[in-house]
Parts: structure tokens; sequence; C-alpha cells
């Protein structure tokens, strides 16, 4: 099928590169010359595994780009739009974006066409976009607007989008479906899976996926629906780790014992620093504002959110705790992502801990594996940018793990200890067990879980009628 996708970032370029490992012809349109010369010339701009692959593998033969979107609506039979839909002051989804691109895609509309949101957009934007192209001047029996949602996670964006649990379908007609089921058919008919060369299957997935067909605007509600709940996951473990800190529990015990119901199940349990990315904080927002808006007030939401802040909030706390003054504390971090695996630090709670912590003083030396130099757009000289954890260890008061990199979860620890000044870790994504990193002579504090200390004993134990 010959395909356009408008909006190459981080969901646009993953789609179209996967669309043409289907074997469709694919226009990647983009407003940005500089991105679209960069992608031309072979650069990847993101961190992703096996994207630098596709590109290479498909750039210049299935895979165009162009910046004339009227020209690759014209030879497109589907339209994925994924330009961004960023938040505005009042939390809404700001769609000036999609409606732009709706106006222009009129004027390519000369045969049968679908267009299909992929980006993440409230419900009823697709009757939006539908009247849009209308006032433009298409003819209402040549095109219909559809929504199909993307659950791609960043760092992992490939193999989600070609082995995801379900693909999300929502059309209002008949044929609309049948495009896009056509679209997808190599994953749901299983073939796209024995190919050589087929991107390698992930542990979890159920191959071949569903395809869930739905009314457009059910299409809509299922991926607010799906990023606000994992964001209240999220919070709920949260504040459940806040609950354990307060009697003395250990948040991870709990975890395994809720997560094994297989009703709840283990995943996005994770307690730590709160969400960030590009999507969950403004997801939710944007969920609760469009509910707000046709009359339910989503009060759950809120707490979602505000539990989210108090997160960050908390773990300074415990970099006081640990420290006393903060004032003029050389300070390790490791992690400036907004998570593992990416270089992205769109809403990182990483970088908003420590604009906290610089504001309180201290001098901050860190190190991400991927991305240190998107943060030096944002945070400039006034942090120190280590070449390894090692480095950014080096004389310092205390280490501060921010991001949930594999990496910082398998770090030499005696190296460590030698390089710190004082051998304190504070852990805001709970990578150690904090038995046995106390036990190799570290303090180390974490979320929902009693701290540690050298000899082993966790704070707090009484053993001898003192206080540990
Ligand atoms: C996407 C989705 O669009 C968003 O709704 C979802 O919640 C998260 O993922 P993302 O791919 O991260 O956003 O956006 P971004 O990296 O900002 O990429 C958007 C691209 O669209 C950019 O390359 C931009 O240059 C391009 N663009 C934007 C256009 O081509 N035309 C426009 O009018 C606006
Ligand atoms: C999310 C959704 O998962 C994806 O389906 C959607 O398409 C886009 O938004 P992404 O933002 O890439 O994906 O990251 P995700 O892996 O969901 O993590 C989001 C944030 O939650 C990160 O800051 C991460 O550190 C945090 N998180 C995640 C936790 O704090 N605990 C967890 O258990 C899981």
């Amino acid at each position: 099928m010959r395909i356009a996708v408008v909006g190459s970032g981080y969901v646009g370029l993953v789609a179209g590169a996967c669309f043409a490992d289907l074997g469709h012809e694919v226009i990647l349109v983009d407003n940005d010359q500089q991105k679209l010369t960069a992608l031309r010339n072979g650069e990847v701009p993101i961190h992703e595994k096996f994207l630098p692959e596709l590109l290479g593998r498909h750039r210049g033969t299935r895979l165009q780009f162009s910046d004339d979107l009227a020209e690759a609506v014209r030879r497109s039979s589907v339209i994925f739009v994924a330009v961004g839909t960023p938040p505005t002051e009042s939390g809404e989804a700001d769609l000036s974006y999609v409606e732009s691109v709706a106006r222009e895609i009129s004027g390519g509309i000369e045969d049968y066409k679908v267009i299909v949101e992929k980006s993440t957009v409230p419900v009823y934007t697709s009757d939006w976009v539908r009247k849009i192209i209308l006032r433009n001047g298409a003819d209402p029996d040549l095109f219909d607007v559809a929504s199909n949602p993307e659950f791609l996670r960043e760092g992992t964006a490939v193999t989600d989008f070609l082995f995801p649990d379900r693909i999300v379908v929502g059309c209002d007609s008949r044929r609309a479906a049948d495009v896009l089921a056509e679209v997808y058919a190599r994953m749901t008919d299983g073939s796209y899976y024995t190919r050589a060369g087929a991107i390698p299957q992930p542990d979890r997935a159920v191959i071949p996926p569903p395809l869930i067909v739905t009314s457009t605007k059910s299409a809509e509600l299922i991926k607010h629906a799906c990023n606000a709940f994992l964001a209240m996951k999220i919070s709920f473990i949260n504040a459940v780790a806040s609950v354990c800190e307060s009697v003395g529990a250990n948040v991870s015990q709990v975890v395994h014992g809720i997560g094994t119901d297989t009703r709840i199940g283990q995943r996005f349990l994770n307690p730590g620093i709160g969400y960030g990315g590009s999507c969950f904080p403004k997801d939710v927002m944007a969920f609760r504002a469009v509910a707000r808006e046709h009359g339910y007030d989503f009060t759950l939401l809120d707490a979602v959110v505000r539990i989210n802040e108090e997160q960050r909030q908390r773990f300074v706390r415990k970099v006081h705790n640990a420290l006393w003054t903060i004032r003029g504390k050389r300070l390790a971090v490791l992690g400036l992502a907004f998570k593992g695996g990416t270089d992205d630090i769109r809403e990182s709670p990483a970088i908003a801990i420590i604009q906290c912590l610089l504001r309180e003083g201290s001098q901050i030396t860190a190190y991400d594996p991927a991305a240190m130099d998107r943060s030096r757009e944002v945070l400039g000289d006034s942090i120190n940018y280590a070449n390894s954890a090692y480095e950014a260890a080096h004389n310092a008061d205390a280490l501060l793990i921010l991001t949930e990199w594999e990496e910082f979860a398998n770090l030499d620890l005696s190296r460590l200890r030698d390089e710190l000044k004082y051998p304190i870790v504070i852990d805001g994504r709970n990578l150690y067990d904090p038995e046995s990193i106390g036990a190799q002579g570290f303090t180390y504090y974490s979320v929902g879980r009693s701290a540690s200390h050298p000899d082993g004993v966790p704070a707090g134990v009484i053993r001898n009628g003192k206080r540990a």
C-alpha cells in the first residue's frame, strides 16, 4: 500500500519505518527542513533500538522523505497524522498542528483516502478533522477519518509497534476499516513474523496480534484511558510506597504480593520518583480536560497528578534526610532521561529534581548513557557532565539514581565506593536490594523501603537497645 505519515517525531518516524518493513511504500512528511535533510543523509534523530537498522534498510527505496504534504496525500491511500499535540497552559491538548495538517490534506484528496489519527488526541478530534477537511473543499465521499492509537513506549518503540498486545482501529465506515485491516494484514495474519530479517520477537509478544475494531470515538478514548490508567497504576504504587515508608514495610515485597494477582499484574508497578515523558503527564491532563468539557469531573486524575508531583518532593526530602544540608554539597546524579533506554528528557522527573537541588545550592555532576546532549540544551553549564557513572561519583558527597537504566543496576559497587567521598546512595528507582548494597558498605536510601547501613542492618531496626 502507499502510505503517508505526517510528522517524523518519535511516533511518526517509528511508524513510517515499521510500515516500510511490513512491505508498504511510505512517504514521511515533515515541515522541519533540518530534520528532513538529516533523515535523508542517513542520520537517526532519536535513540531507539532497531530504528537505525530499519531506516538503513528502507531509506530511499520504500521510505521517502518529503515536505510536500498535498503531493504525499495525492500519492497515498492512507495518511497517518503523527504531529505533536503538546499541552496548553490549561492542560488541554493543543490541536493546532493537527488542524493545520488537516487543512493541507484536503488539497490532495482526489480519490478515496483514509486519514488516520496516530497522535494521541482527545475524543471528538476526528469529528473536527472531518469538518476542517470538508470546509477546505474536499468531497465527503472521498475520505474517511479514522483513529489508530499507538501504544509504543520510547526505547522499545520498534518492537512495541511490530509486536503490540493489540491493534486498535477506530472507524465509522466499513470501507475505512478494511483499508486499515490491510495496512496491518502482515502482522495480523502472522506472515511478517516468519519472514527472514523480521525484527526479533520479544519475550512477552502474543503473535499474531488481535485487531480490535471500534468506533472512532471509542478508539480515541482507549488511548487516553490507557495512558491515564497506567499513570494511575504508578501513582497508586507510589502512594503505597509512602505508606510502606511510614510503617516500615517493604514496597518491593508488597508489589510482588499484589502484582502476582493476575487481575493486577506486575508491570507498571515500579515505585520511584514519578512518571515523566511526553505522554503520561500530558495525556492525564488532556483526558481530565476533555472529560470536564463534556460534563464529567474526573477527580481521580487530579490525585494521580498530585501524587506524581509529591513523589519528586519526597525524593528531595530524602536527600535532605541523608545529607542534612544541601548547600555546597557535591552530588553525583545518574540519569537524566525520563526513563531508561531513551535520550528523551521531556518532562523528566530527573531534570526537575536536579533543578530543585541546584536551587538549594548543591553542585551536581551527572551522567546518562544517552541523554547528555539533550540535557545540555536545558541545563547548560549549571551542572557538570561526566563520561561514566564512576567519573560522576568521584569525590561526591552522595550518589543519586534518577533514571532506571540497566547500566545503573549493574555498577561495580566496590569501584563506586572508592570513588565516592561518602558511600551514600539515594536511589529514586529502587535498582538495588537494600540489604546487599548495605552489606557492600553503603548507606542506601530508596523508595518505599527502609534505609540500610553499611553493616547490613536496615535503618530503624533496634539492636542492643540502639536504633541502627
Ligand atoms: C507523538 C504524538 O504526536 C503525540 O500526540 C503523542 O502523545 C506522543 O507522540 P512525537 O512523535 O513525540 O508526538 O512528536 P514530535 O517528536 O514533536 O514530532 C512531531 C513531528 O511533526 C516533528 O518532526 C515536527 O516537525 C512535525 N510537524 C509538526 C509537522 O510536520 N507539521 C506540523 O504542522 C507540526
Ligand atoms: C507511554 C506508554 O507506556 C505508551 O503506551 C504510550 O504510547 C506513550 O506513553 P513512554 O512515555 O515511552 O510510554 O514510557 P513508559 O515506559 O510508559 O514510562 C513512562 C514513565 O513512567 C517513565 O517516567 C517511567 O520511568 C515511569 N514508570 C513506568 C514508573 O515510574 N514506574 C513504572 O512501573 C513504569
